[in-house]
């Protein structure tokens, strides 16, 4: 996500504003920016892609300055470029953002017929010019330009705003993105999360949703509904790595626990009238209608995402599917070519075995889609379209909301490949694009609120070295994913297996005491798992079971039993993969494994 900072006060703002960028820099971003009054009260931009030293490389000394703001720009509309860097504005103004504007077409749209124009691709700068239109063509005072430019935003946003005939003042706004106010001597700060300010000041105020803030040297004043608000100041205890991850103890739980909003934001500019809509994307639908098979690609866990896929493509829309392992497609000599769509799923976009998969796919002739969280990235540019994922930058190794949001968007996309393939009728899909983005998300926050739960099963199997994870047709797929995580975070060796495949020759590994988990959330074979499940109990195995919410479980069925929260079987996939990553992620945390950077692991493995 974006890094926000500000500053005003008695040192030379230029340095705050770098210091403080650099501190944000843990949050990953593709370009920066920042605007700032000069001596002369001029509001001068400097802005590039890449990183904060290209910044810093644009000014040979350090202009004299008192006021100023930065960014760093995590891209979500537009390329990573000098000109989609924040800040944005006009000769009256600069603005930096943190979040979504989700309706900046149809006021981009709008102002274009004020008579504006636009250079970049953001939906930031039809933020800014949008406060411009307010702030210069209705006259309107400061504090009223931003309520009435807010009052029109749909979606998420942290802003910091510097008016040209005000330099004493930084403005500030919050709506869904986080946003404090720093109080120094005779100084003051905005900035995204203490991080930013921490080896300035510990004393802040914490801005809330739909508050305005005006901050001067001497003074901070908040409003909300044009009401003044008193605010406690606070203090921060935390040291800069607990400030990093926002209190959490890891980067991957706390990545876990941004999945419901990660999963909304990836949805909700593709659902149009409560129907699947892509055309934002650029990508033409149609072609699910053409083809008689999808390909899709990709490793590790973005390849068990793909599993999840050719499920729900084969159930919701008759679409044959093959999912292949990248390192595999690329030497087997694959049958694609026109008339195949292959669609490359990679959280990173720059997974060596993945682009190449993707480059042999173009090179035989079929069409690309690619599903990608980093914008601009090598697969994002390469693929004939792409989907982005907006679950911002996933830190942690271990990949936990990229595979929920990128489940959530394939879900959406199965929907729409329904509808166009005749499969579907409106009102079907209208219904499950309707459980996907209100029930799902909330699901998934009912999951990880129940983390305590979760947390003691995890503890019954952290000291054991084998483990296996059993399930049948979506909860195979979904298996492959848990023994994944639990793998590669606590080094405790697991498998996924068929749960009907076990008794042909695994369970023969099956001793008193090894632990079994079985997912039963398929309603039609849910009597089959308890077969299974009872196999596995007659050799001695301490038996776990996730099921649905209402599932009748008989007496003695398992030995611990993790019920998911109310939702159709057929999206229990995002709370059970959050069951999953939790379960997994407290075994790790009792054993004392590094979790956010398990051994020999990269976060995105860029070699073959
Ligand atoms: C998952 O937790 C791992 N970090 C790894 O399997 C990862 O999913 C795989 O390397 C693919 O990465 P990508 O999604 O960036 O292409």
């Amino acid at each position: 996500m974006c890094g926000i900072i500000g500053y005003i006060g008695k040192d030379n703002s230029v340095n705050h504003l770098i210091e403080g960028l650099r501190a944000l820099e843990y949050r990953g971003y593709d370009s920066a920016g920042i605007a700032f009054f000069d001596t002369k009260q001029k509001l001068n931009t400097v802005k590039a892609a890449g990183r904060l030293a290209n910044v810093e490389a644009m000014m040979q000394i350090t202009p004299e300055s008192h006021c100023g703001i930065g960014h760093t720009r995590w891209a979500t509309h537009g390329a990573p470029d000098d000109i989609n860097a924040h800040p944005h504005g006009t000769p009256s103004l600069r603005l930096v953002h943190n979040g979504i504007v989700e309706n900046y077409a149809a006021l981009k749209e709008e102002l274009t017929a004020l008579g504006y124009t636009f250079e970049s691709e953001t939906d930031t700068e039809v933020a800014a010019k949008l406060l411009d239109y307010y702030y210069v063509k209705e006259k309107l005072t400061a504090r009223a330009a931003i309520e009435r430019m807010t009052s029109r935003l749909v979606g998420s946003w942290a802003l910091g705003i510097l008016f040209a005939d005000d330099p004493g003042t930084v403005w500030a706004a919050r709506q869904g993105s986080p946003l404090i106010i720093g109080k120094g001597e005779n100084e003051h700060y905005i900035a995204s999360d203490i991080t930013a300010i921490l080896s300035r000041t510990r004393d802040y105020y914490q801005l809330d949703e739909g508050e305005i803030a005006k901050v001067t040297r001497s003074s901070a004043e908040i409003w909300k509904d044009s009401k003044p608000v008193n605010k406690e100041l606070k203090v921060a205890h935390w040291d800069i790595e607990a400030a990093e991850r926002g209190g959490y103890p890891h980067f991957m739980i706390k990545e876990i626990n941004e999945e419901p909003t990660a999963i909304r934001t990836t949805l909700h500019s593709r659902i149009k009238d409560g129907l699947p809509d892509f055309s934002g994307d650029g990508f033409d639908t149609s072609v699910l209608g053409e083809i008689s098979r999808m390909h899709i690609i990709a490793c590790g866990t973005a390849m068990h995402a793909g599993l999840v896929a050719k499920g729900l493509l084969n159930s919701l829309a008759k679409l044959p599917c093959e999912v292949e392992i990248a390192s595999e497609f690329r030497y087997n000599d694959p049958i694609v070519g026109k008339g195949d769509l292959v669609l490359i799923i990679s959280q990173s976009g720059e997974t060596a075995d993945s682009l190449a998969a993707l480059r042999l796919a173009k090179k035989k002739g079929a069409a690309t889609l690619a599903i990608v969280n980093v914008i601009g990235s090598s697969i994002a540019r390469e693929a004939d379209s792409v989907l982005y994922t907006m679950a911002g930058p996933e830190i942690a190794v271990a990949s936990t909301k990229a595979y929920s949001v990128q489940t959530a968007l394939l879900y959406l996309l199965s929907v729409e490949a329904g509808l166009v393939r005749g499969r579907l009728s409106r009102e079907d899909a209208a219904k499950r694009v309707s459980e996907l983005y209100n029930r799902a998300p909330e699901a998934v926050a009912e999951m990880i609120a129940r983390e305590k739960e979760i947390e003691t099963v995890a503890n019954k199997i952290s000291g054991c070295e084998d483990l296996f994870f059993i399930g049948r047709g979506a909860d195979y797929h979904l298996a492959a994913e848990g023994s994944l995580k639990l793998k590669e975070i606590s080094y405790i060796h697991s498998e996924a297996y068929a749960a009907g495949e076990l008794k042909h020759g695994t369970i023969s590994l099956v001793t008193p005491g090894v632990p079994v988990v079985a997912l039963c959330t398929v309603p039609d074979l849910y009597e089959k798992m308890v077969s299974n499940i009872r196999e596995t109990k007659a050799r001695g195995a301490e038996t776990f079971m996730i099921c649905g919410a209402d599932t009748e479980v008989a007496e003695g069925t398992a030995d611990h039993i993790i019920r998911l929260p109310e939702i159709s079987p057929e999206l229990a996939f995002l709370p059970e993969v959050c069951a999953l990553q939790l379960f997994a992620y407290h075994a790790a945390a009792a054993r004392g494994c590094d979790i956010d950077k398990p051994r020999n692991l990269a976060k995105s493995v860029t070699v073959e």
